[in-house]
Order: C-alpha cells, then sequence, then structure tokens
C-alpha cells in the first residue's frame, strides 16, 4: 500500500473547505489508491466549526482518510504537508477599500509562507485558491523563497472548466468532449478566456471549437463575458459565492499536475511567469500548460491574434498594478 500524502487545507471550516475536504478523503484530488492525511487550519472564532468538519470527517468512515490534524497552529498544520491548498483568506466587505483587503491578505500570505518553508515537505505543491489569488500567490513564493518557484500555483482551473461547459452548452455536447480552452492572466474579471486553440470531438474527429459554433460575434462577446462574470452571477444566484465548483476544480487542478495531463490535453494554471508569450516576468499569470512526472510547463508556439493580444496585456496590466498595491503593503 501506499504511504499517506499529507494534505492541507487552509480556511478549511468555509464553504470551499466544507465541500472540498470530503473530496480529498474519497480519492477526488489524488486518485482512488491513494491514502491521505488531512491538516486542517483555520482562525480561532472559527474553531468549533472547525471541529465540526473533523466530526464529520470521522462519520464519514472514508476507507483513504489515516488522520485529520484540525488546528488553529500554523506550524502544526503545516507540519510536513506534501500538497496546501490554501483557501484561507481576508474577504472583500462592504464598503472596504481594495487596498485593504489586499493589505490583510498580505499579511496573512507572508507569514503562512514562512510556516510552509519552515514546516512543510521540501517538495510541498502549493495552490492558492483565495482572491486575490495570483497575488497571494505571489507573495507566498517571496515569502518561501526555499520552495522552488515551480511549485506555488493559484486557481484558475475553475475559470477554464467553466469556458468548457459553456462551450459545450452551445454546442450541446457532453463537456468532457471540449478540451483545450485557455485563460489568460488574472484570476478576476479581466481574465481571457480564449478558445483559439480549443477543440471538440466529433463523430468524424477532432474540429476546432471557432469553426464549429461559427459565431464568431458570441465567441468574442458573450461568450467571454459570461466566463469572466460567472462568479458573480453565482453570488448572484446563491447569495454565496461558488463553492462546490470551486473544490471540484482544486482537485482538478492538484491531480493533473501531480498525475499529469491526458496526451494532447492542455489546461489552465496560475504559475509565475517567465515572461512567455511577452507577458511581464516577476507575476503569476494563468497560462495553458501540460503537466508530466509532477511538473507543469507552458505550452509553446501558440498563435495569438491581435485581439487576444490585447487581452493578454490588460489582465497583465491588472496584475502588474495589484502587485504594485501588494508590496506597497509589505513596506508599510
Ligand atoms: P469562506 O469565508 O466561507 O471561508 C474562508 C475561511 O477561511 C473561513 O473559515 C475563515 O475563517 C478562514 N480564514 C480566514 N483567515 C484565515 C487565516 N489567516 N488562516 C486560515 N484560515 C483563515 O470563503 P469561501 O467561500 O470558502 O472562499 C474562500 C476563498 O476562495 C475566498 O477568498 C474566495 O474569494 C476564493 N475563491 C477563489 C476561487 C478561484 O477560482 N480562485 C473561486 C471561489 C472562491
Amino acid at each position: 500500500a501506499k504511504d499517506p500524502v499529507r494534505v492541507l487545507v487552509t480556511g478549511a471550516a468555509g464553504q470551499i473547505g466544507y465541500a472540498l475536504v470530503p473530496m480529498i478523503a474519497r480519492g477526488i484530488m489524488l486518485g482512488p489508491d491513494q491514502p491521505v492525511i488531512l491538516h486542517m487550519l483555520d482562525i480561532p472564532p472559527a474553531v468549533e466549526s472547525l471541529n465540526g468538519v473533523k466530526m464529520e470527517l470521522q462519520d464519514a468512515a472514508f476507507p483513504l482518510l489515516k488522520g485529520i490534524v484540525a488546528t488553529t497552529d500554523v506550524a502544526e498544520a503545516c507540519k510536513d504537508v506534501n500538497i496546501a491548498v490554501m483557501v484561507g483568506g481576508f474577504p472583500r466587505k462592504e464598503g472596504m477599500e481594495r487596498k485593504d483587503v489586499m493589505s490583510k491578505n498580505v499579511s496573512i500570505y507572508k507569514a503562512q509562507a514562512s510556516a510552509l518553508e519552515q514546516y512543510a515537505a521540501k517538495d510541498v505543491k502549493v495552490l492558492v485558491v483565495a482572491n486575490p489569488a495570483n497575488t497571494n500567490a505571489l507573495i507566498l513564493k517571496e515569502f518561501a523563497p526555499s520552495i522552488p518557484e515551480k511549485n506555488i500555483t493559484c486557481l484558475t482551473r475553475l475559470d477554464h472548466n467553466r469556458a468548457l461547459g459553456q462551450i459545450a452548452e452551445r454546442l450541446e455536447v457532453p463537456v468532457s468532449s471540449v478540451k483545450n480552452v485557455i485563460i489568460w492572466g488574472n484570476h478576476s474579471s479581466s481574465q481571457y478566456p480564449d478558445v483559439n486553440h480549443a477543440v471538440v470531438e466529433g463523430p468524424d474527429g477532432e474540429k476546432s471549437v471557432r469553426s464549429t459554433v461559427s459565431d464568431d460575434a458570441w465567441l468574442n462577446g458573450e461568450f467571454i463575458k459570461v466566463v469572466q462574470q460567472r462568479g458573480a452571477a453565482i453570488i448572484k444566484a446563491r447569495k454565496l459565492s461558488s463553492a462546490l465548483s470551486a473544490a471540484s476544480s482544486a482537485c482538478d487542478h492538484i491531480r493533473d499536475w501531480v498525475l499529469g495531463t491526458p496526451e494532447g490535453t492542455f489546461v489552465s494554471m496560475g504559475v509565475y511567469s517567465d515572461g512567455s508569450y511577452n507577458t511581464p516576468p516577476g507575476i503569476i499569470f494563468s497560462y495553458p500548460v501540460i503537466c508530466k512526472n509532477g511538473d507543469w510547463s507552458i505550452v509553446q508556439g501558440l498563435s495569438i491574434d491581435e485581439f487576444s493580444r490585447e487581452k493578454l496585456v490588460a489582465t497583465a496590466a491588472e496584475l502588474v498594478e495589484e502587485k504594485e498595491v501588494a508590496y506597497s503593503c509589505i513596506s508599510e
């Protein structure tokens, strides 16, 4: 039998946490033959609720779940973890300035970066979910210099999956027959959902999504807007932000990263920019990636038309600006 993998979920008493921990315990994230030990971190005001989640995990009798650490102590939470899913953060509240939210999250991610660096496994793989996801991941990277930068990522897979879902609905095909959409840039409404390389599997093989949809006005307008604004639409409908879809997409992100993407398929991940596609280096930017042997690499050589270029530039500019705001919070 395999040794258990230790998986940290921060903000585990929250909405996404509640949807995510049973998925991990069921093997959705790391596979049906991989035992896990769940580490759950939250803050003191949520401790009772956190213990309730722990009780439910025990009650569900998950065969793969070999242990549970539920704590408000960051060091204990990070001890020897192999995977860290960072869902905890400070939410934007009504009337708050963006900079104030940034400042709270910068201090949280700075502290948790140090704890991961000190206590986690040396090859820990980190996925930041909490918003602003790209910039929280960047702060984490800056303050955990001994963790390889390749091991620090943020979640844009939910946006990627949303784009697949919209295309599948439009074409009235199963979502599993659509692949290779791309989310470029920030996990925010400036993201660019790009269908120019996407394909749909049909009875006569693969065809491009653009030629199959054959409605450029929809693809260049409504489609992009729906994906960019989907988070807000969920909040409006549920009065709560996306949780089951965020949890499921976080599992997709880690599963593909650890176990590899299928041949011929790429997915979107927020990773530390190396300047690929003329994007600014030094930010966490979402790119198309393939994963193999536990490593991701950016898919190279895709054509970028003028329409796409403008959108890449805009989302990159927003990330550069977020980085400046975040850095101004550090120095304060
Ligand atoms: P939530 O408010 O239900 O849960 C957040 C939890 O984090 C709470 O239990 C809170 O006590 C905890 N927390 C706060 N500060 C913490 C700290 N310093 N250490 C550990 N835990 C801490 O929020 P929800 O709905 O679960 O969302 C979590 C985050 O994920 C939010 O920032 C949200 O904006 C983001 N999100 C990101 C998505 C993505 O695709 N990247 C999609 C959906 C949500």
